[in-house]
């Protein structure tokens, strides 16, 4: 991603909002003066204006155990009934919450009064289980509305959910389950993928059956059916959602936690091989969300229909598919499948059928559609959109013109937006009606928080100069720590610059001092827009019988912005025939990291090699290898033990 920054920067195009739109706009340029001159005190206007407080906080900020933050600390307020009940006693019960579109065409729909009651009742179920204030719930299921669901009733009773992406393997599901000491999995049978269903629940068995006998924490698994495929059945441990719901009370009165309360982790990739759970709380991740959902998409709850295509299992699902839009009472669609199935042009008649306005998506989605052509998007009427927003990974400008003009008929604002797992809610994106969009550009923080890009000595950047992404301020939204591991938030974030929160991020400030994010600077990588550690990787190929060791990087590619590649050296006593065997094994090894992490993590290629790049002190030096697997001139060498290594390389991967 770093190659192309000085041809970015010479990006000269620029789109000023239109005059209707600036008229008409959510987001004001007074945002920016009120914050400016009093930070905690602009998020507590905010959060009043913006979400129900049973008990009014009269703090705000509290910094004094840095960085351990606490945001509205003494206020209380119930998440659930911010995102359902509220609307509804207000009077917008009939309004339509969910629009939700099934992979094989079948569709449900959800006003605010019958979500309301799903949730009610699920609540009710959750509480019959022996689930209460503080208990981890995880939650694996596909994009289907018990998932938003399950996530609002956990929230609704001060429990805390722990969701985990459908994609991942039964093993990196227990992992989750076990670090969070989860005591109920909700699944489905299975869910629609590519035009079949793709089983769930086997994995939740495989998963609790892993260490043998049941000695997990969960002691129940509550099963939506969605797939109606076959499923084996535990009688002590396993329930049917439609029996336990069918049976459940519909009223149940919300009570209000204080604004600290835990509401979710959730398990991100970080630089070493055991995912990190992520912890946000109630008041001030909600009120970002909200704050950010409402400013940064324009969102007009009563006209307005928004989609993100997010699943839930990552943090934009978390964040703009449940928590954002449903506080600010807005209608959306959710999708349960994949952009291709059963053609390509399926997003763009659902699009089209719900009248979609607002459209989140993702770089890599938008590159993919690019490639395929434009009379795919065409041959839909896409008139009802308004607004564009990217997120994920950099979107290149050739990708965020294609966007505006082909999807958004040259005339939709696209605003890119940066954030994390860790930062909860959008941090730096242009507002729309009031920044001028500069193509490539995440543009500016939003209002209310102070970011700076630092050298490595910790000093500020100037204007045309690039460095790391820090966020100097404690904000709303953020990560109140890594579950069960204090030590390991200190040190991830805060010990690079001491009182700052360290991103992982590169960035470069142009000449009007605009954000341009350059990827990660640590050994995160970034496939299709999803977090992947390489050392979890390297430590899933290890495992293999057959591998001594392992390096994995991630190499440039169009389509998914960075793609895995890995480099095994193979066990010697097991070495065999290795020119003939090594497709085999190279297909084997990929099998392998798929079934232990998940599908999203197999590498796109392994080369077996016989030798590491390493310095004299044992790093293996991934530079190197990544510059090999994109095909580049190999860079500097000076620093390795045995500087032949790289000739040796590149013969055994042209072998
Ligand atoms: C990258 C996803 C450039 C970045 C919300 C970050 C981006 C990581 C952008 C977080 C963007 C996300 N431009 N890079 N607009 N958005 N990233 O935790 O490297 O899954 O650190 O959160 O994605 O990924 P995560």
């Amino acid at each position: 991603m770093t190659n192309g920054i000085d041809n970015l920067l010479h990006e000269t195009r620029r789109f000023e909002p239109s005059a209707d739109f600036r008229a008409g706009a959510v987001a004001s340029e007074e945002l920016y003066e009120e914050a400016a001159a009093d930070r905690p005190a602009f998020w507590g206007k905010q959060s009043a204006e913006l979400l129900h407080w049973n008990t009014p906080f009269t703090k705000t900020l509290d910094w004094s155990n840095a960085p351990f933050a606490t945001w509205f600390e003494d206020g209380e307020l119930n998440v659930a009934y911010n995102c359902l009940d509220r609307h509804v006693e207000a009077g917008n019960g009939d309004r339509i919450a969910l629009n939700w579109e099934g992979e094989p065409g079948d569709s449900r729909t959800f006003t605010y009064a019958e979500l309301t009651t799903e949730v009610k009742k699920a609540a009710n179920t959750l509480l019959d289980l022996g689930i209460g204030k503080g208990d981890r719930v995880a939650i694996y299921l596909p994009m289907i509305p018990e998932a938003i669901i399950s996530m609002l009733a956990v929230a609704r009773i001060g429990a805390v959910h722990s969701v985990v992406f459908g994609g991942f393997s039964a093993e990196s599901l227990r992992a989750r389950i076990d670090d969070a000491a989860a005591r109920l999995v909700i699944t489905a049978d299975g869910g629609w993928r590519k035009g079949k269903v793709s089983a769930l629940k086997p994995a939740v068995d495989a998963a609790l059956a892993i260490d043998g006998d049941g000695s997990s924490t969960v002691e129940h698994v509550l099963v939506v059916q969605r797939g109606n495929n076959d499923v084996e059945w535990f009688e002590d441990r396993d329930l049917w959602w439609h029996d336990e719901i069918g049976r459940a009370e519909a009223e149940h009165v919300a009570q209000p936690f204080p604004a600290e309360t835990p509401l979710f982790i959730l398990y991100t990739s970080g630089t070493t091989g055991k995912p990190k759970g992520i912890l946000h709380t109630s008041g001030g991740y909600l009120t970002q969300a909200a704050f950010t959902h409402r400013n940064v998409f324009d969102l007009h709850p009563e006209t307005d229909v928004y989609w993100s295509t997010a699943d839930v299992g990552w943090i934009t699902g978390h964040t703009y598919v449940v928590y954002g839009p449903l506080a600010n009472g807005a209608t959306q669609v959710i999708y349960e499948g994949t952009p291709d199935a059963p053609h390509p042009g399926r997003w763009w008649e659902i699009i089209q059928k719900y009248k979609v306005s607002i459209l989140y998506a993702a770089p890599t989605a938008i590159r993919t559609f690019m490639k395929l052509g434009r009379q795919i998007p065409d041959a839909f009427d896409l008139t009802s959109l308004r607004l564009l927003g990217s997120v994920g990974e950099p979107i290149n400008p050739e990708a965020w013109i294609w966007y505006r003009d082909v999807i958004g008929a040259g005339k939709t604002p696209v605003v890119d937006t940066w954030w994390q797992t860790e930062t909860g809610a959008i941090m730096v994106s242009a507002l729309p009606g009031v920044t001028t969009l500069k193509p490539g550009s995440a543009q500016v923080p939003l209002p209310g928080l102070h970011i700076e890009v630092l050298d490595d000595a910790g000093t500020p950047v100037g204007k045309n100069a690039g460095g790391l992404l820090v966020v100097s301020e404690p904000w709303p939204s953020m990560l109140r720590g890594i579950w069960g591991d204090p030590d390991r938030y200190v040190e991830t974030y805060w010990s690079t610059f001491p009182g700052k929160y360290f991103a992982g991020d590169g960035a470069r400030l142009d000449r009007d001092g605009d954000i341009w994010l350059l990827g990660r600077v640590d050994d995160v990588m970034n496939v299709s827009g999803h977090r992947l550690s390489t050392a979890e990787i390297e430590s899933s190929l290890v495992s293999h019988p057959r591998v001594a060791e392992a390096a994995v990087v991630g190499a440039a590619d169009e389509t998914t912005g960075q793609a895995v590649v890995a480099f095994v050296i193979v066990r010697v006593e097991q070495a065999g025939d290795l020119r003939q065997e090594a497709d085999a094994l190279a297909a084997e090894l990929r099998a392998h990291v798929s079934s232990q992490i998940g599908a999203i993590a197999r590498p796109k290629q392994v080369f077996i090699v016989a030798e590491l790049p390493k310095t004299r002190s044992g790093k293996i030096m991934r530079r190197l290898l990544r510059d090999l697997a994109e095909g580049r001139e190999i860079g500097d060498t000076t620093t390795l033990a045995d500087t032949q290594v790289m000739n040796i390389i590149s013969t055994n991967i042209a072998g």
